[in-house]
This record gives C-alpha cells, sequence and structure tokens, in this order.
C-alpha cells in the first residue's frame, strides 16, 4: 500500500518557523510507523530526526503525536491506522530541540520531586524486607511506567501550565507510596499536595486513553487523592 507521511520539522538553528514536510512511501500492512520514519531517514532526508531506542515498547523514547494522539512509534502498525495520510508531530507543551525531538528537561525535573527511588533507613532484616502477594498487588499498575510522557503531555491541565507535575510523576509517586516496605509516602504526599501538585488534575482521563502501557494513570492519581484527604495510605 502506498501511505502518506506528513511530518512536522523544525531546526530552531535555521528555521524561522516550524513547517510539514510530506513523504511518499510503499509499506506493508504489518509495518510500524517507525519503521517508516526509519525509512524516511535513510532514503528521503538524512537530517530527519526523532528519539527511540529498543524499538519495541520498552524504553519509551519514542513517544509523539500520531494522527493527532500521542502513541510509541514502535508500537504502532499502519494497518491500524485508518487514513493513509499520517500526520507525526512532537509531543505537545516541551520545548521542540528539532523536528520530533523535545527538551525532556522539564518532564525529568517534575519526576525527581516526587523521588522516584525506594527509601527506607531502618536497619535492614536479615534476609530481606517481605511483601506479601497483596501488598505488592497493591502497586503493581504503576510499577510499568516507562516515563514515555505519554500522558503528561496528552493532559490539558500540564498543556495550561508546564509547572503541574503531571500524571506520569504521580503515577511514579503512587509506586513507592503504596509500597509497603517505603517510608516516604507521608513526604510524597506533602510535596504532591501543593498548587502544581494532584489538585491541579481535573480528571480529564486524556492520561489513561495515552499510556502505551495501559495503567489506570487516573485511578492513580484518585488514590493518591483519596491519601492526602484522609491522611491514610492503605
Ligand atoms: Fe508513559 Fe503511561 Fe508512564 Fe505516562 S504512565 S509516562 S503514559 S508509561
Ligand atoms: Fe490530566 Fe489525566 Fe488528570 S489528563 S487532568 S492528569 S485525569
Ligand atoms: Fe523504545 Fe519505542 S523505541 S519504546
Amino acid at each position: 500500500m502506498q501511505v502518506t507521511l506528513k511530518i512536522f520539522r523544525y531546526n530552531p538553528e535555521e528555521d524561522k518557523k516550524p513547517h510539514y514536510e510530506s513523504y511518499k512511501l510503499e509499506a506493508e500492512p504489518t509495518d510500524r510507523v517507525l519503521d517508516l520514519l526509519e525509512y524516511v531517514k535513510s532514503y528521503h532526508d538524512g537530517t530527519l530526526s526523532f528519539r527511540r531506542s529498543c524499538a519495541h515498547g520498552v524504553c519509551g523514547s519514542d513517544a509523539m503525536r500520531i494522527n493527532g494522539l500521542n502513541r510509541l512509534a514502535c508500537k504502532v502498525l499502519i494497518k491500524e491506522l485508518s487514513a493513509k495520510k499520517i500526520t507525526i508531530e512532537p509531543i505537545l507543551g516541551m520545548q521542540v530541540i528539532k523536528d520530533l525531538i523535545v527538551d525532556m528537561e522539564p518532564f525529568f525535573e517534575n519526576y525527581r520531586v516526587v523521588m522516584p527511588y525506594f527509601v527506607n533507613d531502618e536497619p535492614p532484616p536479615k534476609r530481606e524486607r517481605l511483601q506479601s502477594q497483596e501488598q505488592r498487588e497493591r502497586f503493581d499498575d504503576t510499577t510499568k511506567c516507562i516515563l514515555c510522557a505519554s500522558c503528561t503531555t496528552s493532559c490539558p491541565s500540564f498543556w495550561a501550565n508546564e509547572k503541574y507535575l503531571g500524571p506520569a510523576a504521580i503515577v511514579t509517586a503512587h509506586r513507592f507510596i503504596f509500597d509497603s516496605r517505603d517510608r516516604a509516602g507521608a513526604e510524597r504526599l506533602k510535596r504532591l499536595n501543593d498548587a502544581f501538585g494532584v489538585y491541579r488534575c481535573h480528571t480529564i482521563f486524556n492520561c489513561t486513553v495515552a499510556c502505551p502501557r495501559e495503567i489506570e494513570v487516573t485511578r492513580a492519581i484518585g488514590e493518591v487523592k483519596k491519601a492526602i484527604a484522609t491522611g491514610k495510605i492503605d
């Protein structure tokens, strides 16, 4: 089949403003959008810039807007897209460095605010910090995050104010707050109970729709809000 890729192009060092370039390609229905981007880069224009690493939905580096929705380019097959014209743009709300590459540093600054690591200063037990199956299941969903930023950059509250910590940071906070072995839940809740914390979320659900790992993002945010409101982590 023949498809047309319409790709957002912008090199701030040379271009006054962004523009789109279109490329007509032969594609198999089972090709992924990432395969076509690689093809354009190899055979049409080597200056096309985008991030990718694992190419298998694990690293989270190739989130982009594909026909208006945040997706991982390595996980979208051409046959899943109804139109033969495929528009590819960078994720919204972040500064474009070049073409489809955005500056992720503000995203990771927000991520660091929630202390994205295990905290427990108690002396370690002789063998290991035990956890029941139920305790592990409590935060299983949010362990799946690959930090692709699809959720945060599809959130209208984040578009309105980039200081909002965003759903990805809250998902990470959730993963540690509800881990029975961790001891910094109260501090994380304090940081999230802030003008730019969880109450910037107005339950719009774009984040949940955008998540390529099918994490129940809005639900996790709701659980964090409840823990703040009740003062209880359970
Ligand atoms: Fe990506 Fe989902 Fe993690 Fe958000 S919660 S960063 S969409 S994997
Ligand atoms: Fe935004 Fe998701 Fe809340 S889209 S408003 S973080 S439910
Ligand atoms: Fe790693 Fe797509 S390239 S998730």
